[in-house]
């Protein structure tokens, strides 16, 4: 029964004695494993759109580190893609898109029953995957959050203040909203689908929630996260939800009550302790390990990951960091986390 699995546990709100782990960005360019197979596709967005080999670097981590959950191999920007902006990637420096922001570049977005037609290939993955990852093993699907996705795609590219979402929406209100309403309309669908197809639990990535400030903030990140969770929830009835909302510093609180999710990802800026005190006591949480530990370990990388395993015992815990891993790290550190967390 999928009861079982120790994630579906956590998320149900079970406290155990060990928590469960997995890692964000868990396949990727830190494993030598997945350069080799990313080489083999060609470029990244090959990778993603080919259900066998992203099956393949979905795998990897699990076989690697017997992580209790995989996650889908994709990308949030799979969905503006798929909506028509073009989208590439350029070496070393990350995504680029064509721009939506004016009334009539938004109204050429595709209709959102459309969006299938590009992401058939990732239901593909997620089905070669609900048959292939172990009986233990959660397999999570995943989306950005409106307001993440609509800054790349604002902005045609990574931004660090996500400036161009912020102007476009002081100065074109109806433009701003529209397209937040769009991704969020295709996020359902798009998230609709990957349970169709075998994902056990979905997560929303608002990467950029901590930029929203007062009133923006519950508009525009906890909103949509919102909206998304009750139509998925409505549609598949007890699929669990994580929301993400990086940045939220005190503004975790009550999360879990306001989107409905049944997750809170807290990252590295807010502290273990507090997170117990005023987060976790609303449902299961997960995260807040700096990622840059899997760069140094050692004693540090020990006493921290022993640190927030203590201080989040006494409640519903999934072991993760707080942020993605990056490609400068470690692979016998990611090894060191899960030996201190099993307690080995
Ligand atoms: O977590 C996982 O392992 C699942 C796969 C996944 C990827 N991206 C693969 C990826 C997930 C969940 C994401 C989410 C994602 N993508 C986010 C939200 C989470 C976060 O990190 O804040 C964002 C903002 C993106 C957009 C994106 N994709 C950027 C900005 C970049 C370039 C940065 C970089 O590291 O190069 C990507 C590329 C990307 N997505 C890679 C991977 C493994 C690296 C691509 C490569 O192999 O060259």
């Amino acid at each position: 029964m999928a009861q079982q699995k120790t994630i579906l546990r956590a998320l149900a709100g079970e406290t155990l004695p060990t928590p469960p782990i997995w890692m964000m960005r868990q396949a990727g360019r830190y494993l030598p494993e997945y350069k080799a197979t990313r080489a083999q596709a060609g470029d990244f967005l090959s990778l993603c759109y080919n259900p066998e080999l992203a099956a393949e670097v979905t795998l990897q981590p699990i076989r690697r580190y017997g992580f209790d959950a995989a996650i889908l191999f994709a990308d949030i920007l799979l969905l503006p893609q798929a909506l028509g902006a073009d989208l590439w990637f350029v070496t070393g420096e990350g995504p680029r898109l064509s721009t939506i922001t004016t009334a009539d570049e938004l109204a050429q977005l595709k209709p959102t029953e459309a969006i299938h037609d590009t992401l058939n290939p990732i239901y593909e993955t997620v089905s070669i995957l609900s048959r292939e990852l172990p009986d233990e093993t959660t397999l999570i699907g995943f989306a950005g959050a409106p307001w993440t996705v609509a800054t790349y795609m604002i902005a045609g590219q990574g931004t660090p203040d996500q400036g161009p979402a912020h102007a476009l929406k002081a100065e074109n209100r109806p433009v701003f909203e529209g397209l937040i309403n769009r991704i969020t309309e295709g996020t359902i669908e798009y998230l609709s689908k990957q349970i169709d197809a075998g994902a056990e639990c979905v997560k929303l990535f608002d990467s950029w929630a901590g930029s929203l400030q007062g009133d923006d903030f519950t508009e525009f990140s906890i909103k949509p996260m919102q909206q998304i969770t009750a139509a998925l929830k409505e549609r598949h009835p007890g699929i669990p939800v994580i929301a993400f909302p990086r940045g939220a510093g005190e503004r975790y609180v009550g999360v879990h009550a306001a989107t409905g999710a049944d997750c809170v990802a807290v990252d590295d800026g807010v502290d273990a302790a507090w997170v117990a005190e005023h987060v976790q006591i609303d449902g299961c949480v997960q995260g807040n390990l700096k990622s840059s530990h899997m760069v140094t370990g050692g004693d540090a990388l020990v006493s921290e990951t022993r640190r927030i395993c203590a201080a989040l015992k006494n409640g519903p815990h999934i072991f993760n960091l707080g942020h993605g891993i990056t490609p400068d790290a470690d692979p016998e550190n990611v090894q060191l986390m899960i030996d201190t967390v099993r307690g080995a």
